[in-house]
């Protein structure tokens, strides 16, 4: 399968009369001004501006917010310079510009209201569980695991919810002894395994024998329907169409089944109905279809919470423009008042890619460069896909750029290769890059921070980088790179 130079909107269908990009990046070519980046604003997106010179653009909104562009060429965010970020971690190096997350987070809140979960597949660990936390939001988890890492961050277990097709007894009693906020109820299955760990479980407070801990009554579960609708994005990345490993078909009359089934269980409150119906979704379009049919759905079972999922795309090339969260917010509420749900209902969602993916970035150094006369230039950098496995999973489409000249022309073409033993392992498979690009420099791959690190590997024993957030001149590292003994720990 030819790698293809988009974004995850899709390899296999792009959406109709979607711009192609390959190689594009003189998309905004037009565009002369060198602007420094504005200043992260806590309650809207940073404006978006052109970041580059006329033969080298990069989108502005491909950075993060705070990034800017020094009097000498070189790249800040967070107010610190990349390249020296790069010498004194090492690389590859994930970087995130904390003021971005916050700011992205308090989006979130602000178009949704309470209730409005971080999907921490995207990227997580305790620095990312505390600040979506602090930052008022709820967060979803997916796997016993990820259930961990929020608690140890000091997550109340109120502010989770919990989901998965095939959560195990032991996931689910985890999250029924540890009361998450709301479980969200796959599968029939599921049902019985609920039904059955809920049977002996004692809701009146007197009773329960678990060290005096009062319990906070019926768990609250949410019923996961698939709406039907089909998105144009990649197949990986679909989930609402009624070919699905998850959630119960609406249009199959399964939902109403399982709502009938939850409803029947005294043990279990049913609060909700949630939907996803795929993600890196630019469509709002999309979104409008599934809210109807979800609302329609929805709407005479007099339930008090409606969740759509995530899915909100982000530009991940020059020439691609995604929705903010607050005209998906607005689309999906509109949908669903016209489909009659009661105003007074609970709209939330869980947005993971678009809280964190622009807020990071990947920095790498080059290590190698060949050069094939007539076919094309290999750039190796000192990653590849253990850090990154998208281009090799979905196709994905990024950009390349060096620190040190961020607004340089970008006139070379190269493809940008890692270190691992696979000619599949592509970080940018038509990359620009200044002329001048050398062995040794640093390189970085912008819109890196969701589903980077969280898929990351250690293919070929590569130890996983570390991760630091930047925030007002200085850097902390908020989960350490690996070490070789890291690499041997769960050798017996
Ligand atoms: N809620 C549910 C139930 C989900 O399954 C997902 C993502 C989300 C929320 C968050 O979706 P987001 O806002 O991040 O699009 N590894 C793929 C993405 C897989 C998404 C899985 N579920 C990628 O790298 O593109």
């Amino acid at each position: 399968m030819p790698l293809r130079h988009r974004s995850g909107r899709g390899a296999t269908e792009p959406p109709a009369g979607d711009q192609d990009v390959s190689g594009g990046q003189d998309v905004s070519a037009e565009t002369s001004a060198v602007r420094p980046a504005p200043q992260a604003e806590p309650d809207g997106p940073a404006e978006p501006a052109a970041l580059a010179a006329s033969t080298g653009p990069l989108q502005r909104d491909l950075l993060p917010d705070t990034a800017e562009v020094g009097s000498d060429g070189r790249l800040r965010v967070g107010g610190v310079d990349l390249v020296e970020l790069a010498e004194r971690f090492g690389t590859p190096l994930f970087v995130y510009d904390e003021a971005h997350l916050r700011n992205r987070c308090r989006q979130a809140v602000a178009a949704w209201g309470d209730g409005v979960a971080y999907a921490t597949k995207a990227f997580l660990c305790k620095a990312m569980a505390r600040l979506a936390y602090d930052e008022g939001m709820a967060l979803d988890v997916s796997t016993a695991g990820e259930l961990a890492v929020a608690l140890a961050a000091g997550v109340p277990a109120d502010r989770l919810v919990f989901h998965g097709n095939n959560k195990s007894e032991a996931e689910l009693a985890r999250a029924l002894d540890v009361e998450v906020g709301r479980i969200v109820v796959d599968s029939f299955d599921e049902i019985d395994r609920l039904g059955r760990l809920v049977e002996n479980r004692p809701t009146d407070p007197h009773a329960d024998p678990d060290g005096g801990r009062v319990r906070s009554g019926r768990p609250k579960v949410l019923v996961r329907v698939t709406p039907g609708v089909e998105v144009h994005t990649h197949e990986f990345v679909r989930t609402g169409q009624e070919d699905s490993k998850f959630g119960f078909s609406v249009a199959s009359g399964a939902a109403s089944r399982a709502v009938a089934a939850l409803e029947l269980l005294p043990g279990v409150e049913l609060v909700g109905v949630h939907a996803h119906i795929g993600s890196q979704v630019f469509d709002v379009g999309h979104f409008e279809q599934a809210a109807e049919v979800l609302g329609a759905f929805f709407a005479p079972l007099a339930l008090g919470e409606l969740v759509v999922g995530g899915g909100l795309g982000v530009p991940y090339v020059n020439g691609e423009d995604a929705p903010t969260q607050a005209d998906w917010a607005a689309a999906a509420r509109e949908a669903c008042r016209l489909s009659g749900v009661d105003p007074a209902t609970r709209i939330t969602a869980e947005p993971g890619r678009s809280i964190v993916a622009t807020a990071g970035l990947t920095l790498y150094r080059v290590g190698t460069v060949k050069d094939l006369p007539g076919i094309r230039t290999y750039v190796a950098v000192d990653g590849g896909m253990s850090d990154n496995p998208r281009p090799v999973l979905y196709g994905s489409g990024y950009e390349a750029f060096l620190p040190r000249a961020a607004t340089a022309p970008r006139p070379r073409e190269v493809r940008v290769v890692g270190k691992h033993c696979e000619s599949g392992d592509v970080v940018v498979a038509d990359a620009r890059v200044p002329a001048d690009l050398a062995v040794g420099d640093v390189l970085c791959t912008p819109v890196t921070g969701a589903y980077g690190y969280s898929m990351a590997s250690n293919y070929n024993k590569v130890p996983r980088p570390p991760v630091v957030f930047v925030a007002g001149g200085d850097a902390r590292v908020v989960v350490r790179g690996e070490t070789e003994e890291d690499l041997l720990r769960l050798d017996a």
